[in-house]
């Protein structure tokens, strides 16, 4: 689906204007424990802006939620990352400033320090700022750091959650991350190190036979997080699906095992990769996913 100008405009679906309600009414705003004032500048011409996080989902602008969407329309400026997908940012009116910030795997165009200050600097002049982030702006998202330097300038800060890309991977691809007598917890983990630096996870810990695993930013790692779980005792066989650009139109996905990927990795290319990992994955690994959208291979196809 794609949303016609009407969203823009301030009209939903149904209707109905969009009036975004100004920070402090809404559950989940934060930066209010310093007093109405706060709010009330926000609203005020020449006041203090605000910043909201919003979780852009996976790359699909049918998952976004409706609250990102009318604050999506509501903007003033847009900071956003490489992950966003495309059709997004076009929800935005026509009048909002866009800027990139960057973001991707080992690409930062901007370092973090300088996007806090992008943020706070629109908003104290007086401006509505979307910060809008691939998937969930929680997870892997760096939002915690975002938060604490508005929370310390006093700028009203608000999140809106997305759909995180192992929920929508494994929507896309029809598996069941828990599954009853076979996996009972899910784990989201990243592969990566932060700035580059080695990082290695406590893979006994990881490697529950009960469990499922989304591992974040797991491309480049895909041999030693193979090697690092049948280490830790997980069957060889133990079904891997990698998926990459989920939820976007040239999403394709890599089926393998455990064993498999210790030794070749996964074949995906340079798009955002997820990889899940158990064997609640293993009725669709026999099904070979055939049955969903997007090219579906084998690893070293
Ligand atoms: C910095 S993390 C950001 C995660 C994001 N906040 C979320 O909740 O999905 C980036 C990693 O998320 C995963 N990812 C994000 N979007 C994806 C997509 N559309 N398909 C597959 N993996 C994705 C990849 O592992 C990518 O390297």
């Amino acid at each position: 689906m794609r949303f016609s100008a009407k969203w823009r405009n301030g009209f939903g679906l149904f209707g109905f204007r969009l009036f975004p309600l100004p920070p402090g009414e809404r559950a989940g705003v934060r930066g209010m424990r310093r007093g109405s004032d706060v709010a009330a500048r926000a609203s005020s011409p020449g006041g203090v802006g605000s910043v909201t996080l919003v979780g852009a989902g996976p790359g699909d602008p049918d998952l976004l939620t409706v609250a990102a969407v009318k604050a999506l329309a509501a903007a003033d400026v847009v900071l956003f990352d490489h992950l966003v997908g495309d059709g997004i940012l076009d929800l935005a009116p026509p009048t909002a400033e866009r800027i990139c910030v960057g973001k991707r795997s080992g690409r930062h165009s901007l370092p973090q320090e300088q996007i806090n200050t992008l943020m706070s600097q629109q908003a104290l002049l007086g401006r509505r700022v979307v910060r809008l982030k691939g998937g969930d702006p929680m997870i892997f998202g760096r939002a915690g750091e975002e938060i604490d330097h508005l929370d310390a300038l006093g700028i009203p800060v608000r999140v809106i959650p997305g759909i995180t890309a192992a929920l929508g991977c494994a929507a896309s691809a029809g598996l069941s991350l828990t599954k009853r007598g076979v996996s009972r917890a899910v784990t989201f983990v990243t592969a990566h190190g932060r700035d580059g630096e080695r990082f290695e996870p406590d893979w006994a810990r990881l490697a529950d036979p009960q469990g499922t695993l989304a591992i974040y930013m797991g491309r480049e790692q895909a041999r030693a997080v193979g090697a690092g779980l049948t280490g830790a005792g997980l069957p060889a066989d133990t079904p891997v699906l990698a998926v990459e650009n989920g939820c976007r139109p040239d999403e394709r996905r890599f089926w393998t095992t455990l064993g498999a990927m210790a030794a070749d990795g996964v074949a995906a290319g340079k798009g955002p990769t997820l990889l899940l990992i158990g064997e609640a994955l293993r009725a669709r690994e026999a099904a070979n996913d055939l049955a969903g959208v997007g090219a579906v291979m084998m690893a070293g196809e």
